[in-house]
Protein backbone atom coordinates (compact mmCIF):
# COMPACT_ATOMS: atom_id res chain seq x y z
CA UNK A 1 0.00 0.00 0.00
CA UNK A 2 1.40 3.19 -0.91
CA UNK A 3 0.35 6.55 0.84
CA UNK A 4 0.00 9.78 -1.69
CA UNK A 5 -0.01 13.40 -0.81
CA UNK A 6 -0.76 16.16 -2.84
CA UNK A 7 0.02 19.78 -2.58
CA UNK A 8 -2.20 22.59 -3.49
CA UNK A 9 -5.19 20.41 -2.89
CA UNK A 10 -7.42 22.98 -2.09
CA UNK A 11 -6.43 24.92 -5.62
CA UNK A 12 -7.53 23.98 -9.38
CA UNK A 13 -4.56 21.15 -10.61
CA UNK A 14 -4.22 19.64 -7.05
CA UNK A 15 -7.77 18.93 -6.52
CA UNK A 16 -8.32 17.53 -9.91
CA UNK A 17 -5.48 15.47 -8.78
CA UNK A 18 -6.91 14.33 -6.00
CA UNK A 19 -9.86 13.03 -7.25
CA UNK A 20 -8.30 11.59 -10.11
CA UNK A 21 -6.11 9.51 -7.80
CA UNK A 22 -9.40 8.06 -6.37
CA UNK A 23 -10.92 7.42 -9.72
CA UNK A 24 -7.65 5.89 -10.69
CA UNK A 25 -8.31 2.76 -7.95
CA UNK A 26 -6.29 4.52 -4.84
CA UNK A 27 -8.22 4.25 -1.89
CA UNK A 28 -9.17 7.77 -0.86
CA UNK A 29 -8.01 6.92 2.77
CA UNK A 30 -4.51 6.46 1.13
CA UNK A 31 -4.95 9.68 -0.07
CA UNK A 32 -3.72 13.15 1.86
CA UNK A 33 -4.78 16.16 0.66
CA UNK A 34 -2.32 18.69 1.71
CA UNK A 35 -3.98 22.77 2.17
CA UNK A 36 -3.59 25.55 3.66
CA UNK A 37 -7.39 26.10 5.05
CA UNK A 38 -9.01 22.76 5.45
CA UNK A 39 -12.19 23.49 5.14
CA UNK A 40 -12.01 24.72 1.29
CA UNK A 41 -11.65 20.96 0.94
CA UNK A 42 -14.48 19.56 3.04
CA UNK A 43 -15.81 17.47 -0.32
CA UNK A 44 -12.29 15.51 -0.14
CA UNK A 45 -12.70 14.71 3.53
CA UNK A 46 -15.94 13.72 3.01
CA UNK A 47 -15.06 10.76 0.49
CA UNK A 48 -12.29 9.78 2.75
CA UNK A 49 -9.58 11.80 2.29
CA UNK A 50 -6.64 12.58 4.63
CA UNK A 51 -7.17 16.29 4.73
CA UNK A 52 -4.12 17.85 6.84
CA UNK A 53 -3.17 21.68 7.26
CA UNK A 54 0.06 22.79 5.50
CA UNK A 55 1.79 25.44 4.59
CA UNK A 56 4.83 25.80 2.33
CA UNK A 57 6.00 29.22 4.23
CA UNK A 58 5.88 27.17 7.65
CA UNK A 59 8.24 24.78 8.07
CA UNK A 60 6.43 23.68 11.36
CA UNK A 61 3.30 22.56 9.74
CA UNK A 62 5.26 20.12 7.13
CA UNK A 63 6.36 17.51 9.26
CA UNK A 64 3.61 16.55 10.58
CA UNK A 65 1.71 16.81 7.14
CA UNK A 66 3.74 14.60 5.47
CA UNK A 67 4.33 11.87 8.40
CA UNK A 68 3.75 8.20 6.77
CA UNK A 69 3.59 10.01 2.89
CA UNK A 70 5.65 8.05 0.36
CA UNK A 71 5.09 9.49 -2.73
CA UNK A 72 4.28 13.30 -2.64
CA UNK A 73 3.00 15.25 -5.52
CA UNK A 74 4.22 18.72 -4.96
CA UNK A 75 2.65 21.28 -7.14
CA UNK A 76 4.20 24.83 -7.23
CA UNK A 77 2.93 27.44 -5.23
CA UNK A 78 1.25 30.77 -6.44
CA UNK A 79 2.98 32.68 -4.56
CA UNK A 80 5.68 33.97 -6.70
CA UNK A 81 8.71 35.27 -5.78
CA UNK A 82 8.50 33.63 -2.13
CA UNK A 83 8.57 29.99 -3.99
CA UNK A 84 11.65 28.82 -3.96
CA UNK A 85 12.04 28.92 -0.26
CA UNK A 86 8.27 27.83 -0.08
CA UNK A 87 9.50 24.71 -1.97
CA UNK A 88 12.57 24.06 -0.32
CA UNK A 89 10.80 23.91 2.86
CA UNK A 90 8.48 20.93 1.67
CA UNK A 91 11.31 18.91 0.02
CA UNK A 92 13.53 18.93 3.49
CA UNK A 93 10.46 17.72 5.36
CA UNK A 94 10.03 15.14 2.61
CA UNK A 95 13.34 14.42 3.24
CA UNK A 96 13.15 14.18 7.24
CA UNK A 97 9.55 12.32 7.08
CA UNK A 98 10.87 9.60 4.54
CA UNK A 99 9.11 10.39 1.76
CA UNK A 100 10.56 7.91 -1.27
CA UNK A 101 9.63 9.99 -4.69
CA UNK A 102 8.70 13.73 -5.33
CA UNK A 103 6.73 14.40 -8.82
CA UNK A 104 6.67 18.47 -9.10
CA UNK A 105 4.86 20.69 -11.45
CA UNK A 106 7.54 22.44 -13.25
CA UNK A 107 7.94 24.63 -16.33
CA UNK A 108 8.48 23.97 -19.91
CA UNK A 109 12.13 23.30 -20.70
CA UNK A 110 12.86 24.77 -16.78
CA UNK A 111 16.47 24.71 -17.11
CA UNK A 112 17.00 26.17 -20.15
CA UNK A 113 14.16 28.66 -21.27
CA UNK A 114 13.97 32.52 -20.89
CA UNK A 115 10.69 32.54 -19.85
CA UNK A 116 10.23 34.60 -16.70
CA UNK A 117 8.43 32.29 -14.69
CA UNK A 118 11.41 29.83 -14.86
CA UNK A 119 13.88 30.71 -12.45
CA UNK A 120 11.75 29.29 -9.49
CA UNK A 121 11.05 25.92 -10.89
CA UNK A 122 14.67 25.64 -11.89
CA UNK A 123 15.65 26.60 -8.70
CA UNK A 124 13.44 23.87 -7.00
CA UNK A 125 14.40 21.38 -9.62
CA UNK A 126 17.77 21.68 -8.39
CA UNK A 127 16.71 21.42 -4.75
CA UNK A 128 14.70 18.05 -5.84
CA UNK A 129 18.37 17.13 -7.33
CA UNK A 130 20.17 18.05 -4.40
CA UNK A 131 18.28 16.41 -1.97
CA UNK A 132 18.71 12.94 -2.75
CA UNK A 133 14.90 12.16 -2.88
CA UNK A 134 13.46 10.17 -6.15
CA UNK A 135 11.95 12.85 -8.36
CA UNK A 136 9.65 13.13 -11.27
CA UNK A 137 9.45 16.35 -12.91
CA UNK A 138 6.61 16.98 -14.44
CA UNK A 139 7.26 20.47 -16.68
CA UNK A 140 3.69 21.74 -17.71
CA UNK A 141 2.81 23.59 -20.71
CA UNK A 142 0.07 26.39 -20.43
CA UNK A 143 -3.63 25.45 -19.13
CA UNK A 144 -5.71 25.92 -21.51
CA UNK A 145 -8.14 27.50 -19.54
CA UNK A 146 -5.49 30.39 -18.64
CA UNK A 147 -7.85 32.66 -20.92
CA UNK A 148 -10.68 32.28 -18.29
CA UNK A 149 -9.27 35.81 -16.20
CA UNK A 150 -9.94 37.74 -19.06
CA UNK A 151 -12.95 36.47 -20.78
CA UNK A 152 -15.43 39.24 -19.38
CA UNK A 153 -13.05 41.50 -21.43
CA UNK A 154 -12.92 39.69 -24.64
CA UNK A 155 -16.63 39.17 -24.50
CA UNK A 156 -17.08 43.20 -24.07
CA UNK A 157 -14.39 44.43 -26.53
CA UNK A 158 -14.68 41.69 -29.22
CA UNK A 159 -11.24 40.90 -29.21
CA UNK A 160 -7.97 39.72 -27.37
CA UNK A 161 -5.08 41.94 -27.73
CA UNK A 162 -1.47 40.45 -27.42
CA UNK A 163 2.16 41.01 -28.61
CA UNK A 164 2.62 37.40 -28.89
CA UNK A 165 2.01 37.22 -32.64
CA UNK A 166 1.18 34.06 -34.49
CA UNK A 167 3.64 31.92 -31.82
CA UNK A 168 2.57 28.80 -31.06
CA UNK A 169 1.34 27.52 -28.24
CA UNK A 170 1.27 23.65 -26.53
CA UNK A 171 -1.13 24.13 -24.04
CA UNK A 172 -3.36 21.94 -22.39
CA UNK A 173 -6.64 21.47 -20.31
CA UNK A 174 -5.27 21.25 -16.41
CA UNK A 175 -7.46 17.95 -16.60
CA UNK A 176 -5.13 17.02 -19.02
CA UNK A 177 -2.03 17.74 -16.61
CA UNK A 178 -3.91 16.77 -13.96
CA UNK A 179 -4.34 13.05 -15.12
CA UNK A 180 -0.39 13.09 -16.23
CA UNK A 181 -0.25 13.59 -12.51
CA UNK A 182 -1.94 10.84 -11.84
CA UNK A 183 -0.31 8.78 -14.17
CA UNK A 184 3.06 9.61 -12.95
CA UNK A 185 2.47 9.08 -9.32
CA UNK A 186 0.74 5.61 -9.42
CA UNK A 187 2.82 4.24 -12.59
CA UNK A 188 6.29 2.40 -11.82
CA UNK A 189 9.07 3.61 -13.78
CA UNK A 190 8.84 7.48 -13.66
CA UNK A 191 12.00 7.56 -10.73
CA UNK A 192 14.05 10.46 -11.74
CA UNK A 193 12.56 11.52 -14.84
CA UNK A 194 12.18 14.21 -16.60
CA UNK A 195 8.90 15.24 -18.91
CA UNK A 196 7.81 18.00 -21.32
CA UNK A 197 3.94 18.08 -20.97
CA UNK A 198 2.38 20.16 -23.87
CA UNK A 199 -1.30 19.92 -25.44
CA UNK A 200 -1.18 19.21 -29.44
CA UNK A 201 -2.02 20.18 -31.80
CA UNK A 202 -0.66 24.02 -30.57
CA UNK A 203 -2.63 26.82 -31.27
CA UNK A 204 -1.98 30.83 -31.92
CA UNK A 205 -3.92 33.60 -30.22
CA UNK A 206 -6.03 33.34 -33.45
CA UNK A 207 -7.09 30.15 -32.72
CA UNK A 208 -7.75 30.88 -29.34
CA UNK A 209 -9.74 33.63 -31.22
CA UNK A 210 -11.55 31.29 -33.30
CA UNK A 211 -12.43 28.40 -30.49
CA UNK A 212 -13.97 31.56 -28.34
CA UNK A 213 -15.63 32.59 -31.34
CA UNK A 214 -17.88 29.47 -31.70
CA UNK A 215 -17.28 28.27 -28.08
CA UNK A 216 -19.10 32.10 -27.23
CA UNK A 217 -21.48 32.07 -30.63
CA UNK A 218 -19.91 35.82 -30.90
CA UNK A 219 -17.18 36.65 -33.14
CA UNK A 220 -13.64 37.40 -31.36
CA UNK A 221 -10.89 38.46 -33.14
CA UNK A 222 -6.97 38.74 -32.09
CA UNK A 223 -5.54 41.51 -32.52
CA UNK A 224 -1.39 41.89 -32.50
CA UNK A 225 0.50 45.40 -31.04
CA UNK A 226 4.06 45.78 -30.70
CA UNK A 227 6.06 44.83 -27.43
CA UNK A 228 6.51 48.47 -26.58
CA UNK A 229 2.63 49.97 -27.46
CA UNK A 230 1.06 47.08 -25.91
CA UNK A 231 3.15 47.41 -22.50
CA UNK A 232 1.86 51.44 -22.64
CA UNK A 233 -1.22 50.20 -23.49
CA UNK A 234 -1.17 47.78 -20.27
CA UNK A 235 -0.09 50.78 -18.47
CA UNK A 236 -2.91 53.41 -19.76
CA UNK A 237 -5.11 51.02 -18.24
CA UNK A 238 -3.74 51.01 -14.42
CA UNK A 239 -1.38 48.24 -14.69
CA UNK A 240 2.13 49.01 -12.70
CA UNK A 241 4.96 49.37 -14.94
CA UNK A 242 6.94 46.69 -13.33
CA UNK A 243 3.40 43.91 -13.87
CA UNK A 244 3.03 45.72 -17.33
CA UNK A 245 6.36 44.20 -18.43
CA UNK A 246 5.80 41.11 -16.56
CA UNK A 247 3.11 40.76 -18.81
CA UNK A 248 4.30 41.89 -22.09
CA UNK A 249 7.44 39.59 -21.64
CA UNK A 250 5.25 36.49 -21.26
CA UNK A 251 3.61 37.71 -24.71
CA UNK A 252 7.32 38.15 -26.37
CA UNK A 253 7.79 34.79 -24.60
CA UNK A 254 4.71 33.38 -26.31
CA UNK A 255 6.32 34.95 -30.05
CA UNK A 256 8.99 33.27 -29.50
CA UNK A 257 8.28 30.04 -29.04
CA UNK A 258 8.87 29.58 -25.51
CA UNK A 259 5.20 28.40 -24.71
CA UNK A 260 5.49 25.62 -27.84
CA UNK A 261 7.34 21.87 -27.59
CA UNK A 262 7.33 18.90 -29.89
CA UNK A 263 7.49 17.02 -27.29
CA UNK A 264 4.53 13.84 -26.94
CA UNK A 265 5.23 13.19 -22.96
CA UNK A 266 1.86 13.97 -22.22
CA UNK A 267 0.18 11.92 -24.68
CA UNK A 268 2.07 8.77 -23.46
CA UNK A 269 1.55 9.96 -20.09
CA UNK A 270 -2.13 10.32 -20.72
CA UNK A 271 -2.06 7.14 -23.06
CA UNK A 272 -4.11 9.21 -25.30
CA UNK A 273 -4.24 12.50 -26.99
CA UNK A 274 -4.45 15.73 -25.24
CA UNK A 275 -7.85 17.60 -24.93
CA UNK A 276 -8.17 20.04 -28.07
CA UNK A 277 -8.68 23.61 -28.10
CA UNK A 278 -12.37 23.65 -29.10
CA UNK A 279 -13.08 21.13 -26.60
CA UNK A 280 -11.04 22.80 -23.68
CA UNK A 281 -12.47 26.28 -24.49
CA UNK A 282 -16.39 24.73 -25.18
CA UNK A 283 -15.90 23.37 -21.37
CA UNK A 284 -14.10 26.12 -19.81
CA UNK A 285 -16.62 28.93 -20.99
CA UNK A 286 -19.78 26.87 -19.34
N1 LIG B 1 0.83 26.03 -16.50
C1 LIG B 1 0.14 27.14 -16.34
O1 LIG B 1 -0.41 27.71 -17.30
C2 LIG B 1 -0.03 27.73 -14.98
C3 LIG B 1 -0.87 28.83 -14.79
C4 LIG B 1 -1.03 29.33 -13.51
C5 LIG B 1 -0.34 28.74 -12.46
N2 LIG B 1 0.48 27.69 -12.67
C6 LIG B 1 1.22 27.02 -11.58
O2 LIG B 1 0.54 25.78 -11.32
C7 LIG B 1 0.13 25.74 -9.95
C8 LIG B 1 -1.20 25.02 -9.84
O3 LIG B 1 -2.14 25.67 -10.67
P1 LIG B 1 -3.64 25.89 -10.19
O4 LIG B 1 -4.39 26.34 -11.36
O5 LIG B 1 -4.10 24.73 -9.40
O6 LIG B 1 -3.46 27.14 -9.19
P2 LIG B 1 -4.42 27.56 -8.00
O7 LIG B 1 -5.82 27.12 -8.25
O8 LIG B 1 -4.16 29.01 -7.76
O9 LIG B 1 -3.87 26.72 -6.76
C9 LIG B 1 -2.69 27.04 -6.11
C10 LIG B 1 -2.62 26.17 -4.87
O10 LIG B 1 -1.38 26.46 -4.19
C11 LIG B 1 -1.71 26.61 -2.82
N3 LIG B 1 -0.72 27.42 -2.15
C12 LIG B 1 -0.29 28.64 -2.50
N4 LIG B 1 0.58 29.09 -1.57
C13 LIG B 1 0.68 28.12 -0.63
C14 LIG B 1 1.39 28.01 0.58
N5 LIG B 1 2.18 28.99 1.04
N6 LIG B 1 1.27 26.88 1.30
C15 LIG B 1 0.46 25.88 0.88
N7 LIG B 1 -0.26 25.93 -0.25
C16 LIG B 1 -0.16 27.05 -0.98
C17 LIG B 1 -3.06 27.28 -2.82
O11 LIG B 1 -3.63 27.18 -1.53
P3 LIG B 1 -4.82 28.16 -1.06
O12 LIG B 1 -6.10 27.54 -1.55
O13 LIG B 1 -4.69 28.12 0.41
O14 LIG B 1 -4.56 29.51 -1.63
C18 LIG B 1 -3.76 26.46 -3.87
O15 LIG B 1 -4.20 25.24 -3.35
C19 LIG B 1 0.09 27.22 -9.52
O16 LIG B 1 0.23 27.34 -8.13
C20 LIG B 1 1.26 27.79 -10.29
O17 LIG B 1 2.49 27.48 -9.66
C21 LIG B 1 0.63 27.16 -13.91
Amino acid sequence: MTTYAVTGASGLLGHLAVTGLIESGVAASDIVALVRTPSKVADLSEQGVQVRAADYSAPETLAAALAGVDTLLLVSGSEVGQRVAQHSNVIDAAKNAGVSRIVYTSVMRADTTELVLAPEHKATEEALRASGIAFTLLRNGWYIENFVAQLDQYRATGEIVGASGDGLVSGATRADFAAAAVAALVQPGHENAVYELGGAPAYTMTDLAAALSSALGTTIVYRDMAPDEYAAMLESVGLDAGTAGFVTALEVATSRGDLYTESRDLQHLLGRESTPLAEGVAAAVK
